[in-house]
């Protein structure tokens, strides 16, 4: 990476001077500060207590104007800017295009292990727009660390397990008819229905919610027809995941990629309650196990019921310390749950006690919350169950894509073939949509934006990739290991010096856990490509421009595309 190198002669100017602090350098926002810029000079200032301006030039001398940096510049109040060589952004984008699809992976955390889980959702039950969320969210959080060498677990932590079975079971048994459910296209529906009913049914009869209870436990004592009924349960919910997963085109690695679900850990719980025991965690409160936290920083979190049977969070420590203590992954393992703001206290509370037990460090566990959906469209607002519309975001995509390019007809690139892109262009601009903000904020669902070819919106970024694809597929151009020297135009540079940060983007989104990051990478890229395409000719350029303008197109639709991958969105050749 370019940025390791610029680091690297940083550091060394540094180190002539004082080697007592590391130098961070980091991309400015505002190009007019340079490609790179460091703080080093104010803060080596204040540790020997010298002028950070006179500190700044003091270093700034120190750096050598070679093939890689052409100007150094010294700015108030200490900060130092860097400006790269054309030679060193011309030699970038030869090495976009000899390593295309591994153009902006790293190896810098390599060796290191990371759990991602993602998705996880409950069986027997409707996978509602938060798992949607989880499973768009985690799955590019997951990418993104691998791009940047990490070695990386996809577990998927099923409610598979818990009292309800009992329920689920003693209501399939009593109202449904399994011949029927095993038929069914959307056999959960039916599974959520009798479980509706077996509530409404105790009202009116507490012994209903008796024999629940008397079923789990058969479930629990390993009863033959309890555990048929409850793998049914879990079969015919995996059908629908499944298809959801398909769709989505999300994978994970965790027990053979069914992720290690809630009951995996049912035998794993004992050992649990007796380690808690031994370090004094429990307190008996009403009956029910608990842990409280030393000075009421949370309140108690409730591991045991009154009747003894375990909870969420008797098998969330059972699963965290499976992956702590496992082979497979390491004491050191990194573990991150993608799951929605609502459960932030209890993820809280599970990190504190897997702190007090000495289980953990500082940052090793880390919830990655996600925010709700709102709507804005009434029928969707008014729509029970949160369930997820998949089909309807495609159907919905498939219509506005035909619409759309109608509205393109003028534009060459825009066929027919956009009907049968639809899927991919509707699950493109659906994952864009949740990825481009902050995960952790609320989002606002509406059409417009979602299916929109000239705002922040994934078919925005997809057309933007057929139109470089477009004009490449015009010419016979193949990368050259050397490029034309031309004399630059400001949009060419412009384009040049952000196809650079690439790398170093994918390295904080992957850091920082915010696939939001590469998001606005990608759009402000797609823009700034979208600006010199309509400025200069490209294909009527002459020779030489004509060449070095096809490379940058080859380069800007290769990142395009990498980013995109990273994402989890697919492109398409043709709109
Ligand atoms: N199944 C849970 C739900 O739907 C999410 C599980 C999150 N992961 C965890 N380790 N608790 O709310």
């Amino acid at each position: 990476m370019i940025k390791d190198q610029i680091q690297a002669i940083i550091t060394a100017a540094v180190n002539k001077i004082s080697t007592r602090s590391t130098v961070h350098i980091q991309s400015p926002d505002n190009p007019q500060f340079g490609d790179y810029t460091t703080n080093i000079a104010m803060r080596l200032a204040k540790e020997l207590k010298k002028n950070p301006l006179q500190m700044a030039e003091e270093i700034a001398k120190q750096i050598p104007k070679d093939e890689i940096i052409e100007k150094v510049e010294v700015v108030k109040p200490g900060f130092i800017n860097f400006w790269l060589t054309k030679e060193t952004l011309s030699k970038n984008l030869i090495q976009i295009l000899s390593n295309i699809n591994n153009y902006g992976k790293s190896e810098t955390t390599r060796g290191k292990k990371i759990i991602v889980e993602y998705s996880s959702p409950n069986i027997a039950k409707p996978f509602t727009i938060g798992h949607l969320r989880s499973t768009i969210i985690g799955d590019a959080i997951a990418n993104l660390l691998e791009a940047a060498g990490w070695t990386v677990f996809r577990d998927n932590h099923l409610g598979d397990w818990g009292t309800q079975f009992g329920k689920q079971i003693y209501a399939i048994k009593t109202w449904g008819n399994i011949g029927k459910i095993e038929k069914m296209q959307q056999p959960v529906k039916e599974l959520v229905r009798l479980y509706v009913k077996f509530h409404k049914e105790a009202e009116k009869n507490p012994e209903i919610e008796e024999q629940g209870k008397i079923w789990f436990k058969k479930l629990e004592d390993g009863n033959e027809e309890a555990r048929i009924l409850w793998q049914k349960c879990i079969d015919w919910s995996w059908k629908e995941f499944n298809e959801i997963y398909d769709k989505l085109q999300v994978t994970f690695t965790e027990n053979d990629g069914k992720g290690y679900g809630e009951s995996f850990f049912e035998d794993k719980m004992d050992f649990i309650i007796k380690e808690l025991q031994n370090k004094k965690l429990l307190t008996k409160s009403k009956g029910a196990q608990i842990i409280a936290f030393p000075k009421d920083k949370y309140p108690p979190l409730m591991i045991l019921k009154d009747d003894g049977a375990t909870l969420y969070s008797t098998r969330d420590l059972a699963t965290d310390k499976f992956r702590l203590t496992n082979s497979h992954y390491s004491a050191d393992v990194l573990i991150i749950n993608e799951v929605g703001a609502e459960q932030s206290l209890y993820f809280q509370q599970l990190f504190e006690a897997e702190k007090m037990l000495g289980w953990v460090k500082d940052n090793q566990r880390v919830h990655v919350k996600h925010g709700m959906y709102r709507f804005k469209d009434k029928k969707m607002s008014t729509r029970k169950g949160n369930v997820i519309w998949l089909e309807e975001v495609l159907e919905e995509a498939k219509k506005r894509a035909e619409s759309l390019s109608k509205q393109h007809q003028t534009d060459a690139t825009v066929s027919q073939s956009y009907h049968d892109n639809a899927n991919i262009i509707g699950i493109g601009a659906l994952k864009w949509n949740d990825l481009k903000r902050s995960a952790n904020m609320d989002i606002l669902f509406d059409w417009d934006e979602i299916l929109n070819m000239q705002g922040n919106a994934g078919p925005y970024m997809q057309y933007t990739y057929v139109r470089c694809r477009s004009v490449i597929s015009k010419s016979n151009f193949s990368p050259k290991n050397k490029l034309p020297r031309i004399d630059y135009q400001a949009e060419e540079l412009e384009l040049m010096r952000m196809l650079e940060k690439y790398p170093s983007i994918v390295e904080s989104a992957a850091v920082n856990m915010a696939p939001n990051l590469l998001c606005n990478y990608l759009f402000t890229l797609a823009q700034q490509y979208n600006l010199f395409y309509q400025k200069h000719p490209i294909l009527k350029a002459d020779q030489d421009t004509k060449n070095f303008r096809l490379a940058l197109t080859t380069a800007v639709a290769q990142v395009i595309k990498n980013g995109l991958y990273l994402l989890g969105i697919q492109t398409v050749e043709k709109m």
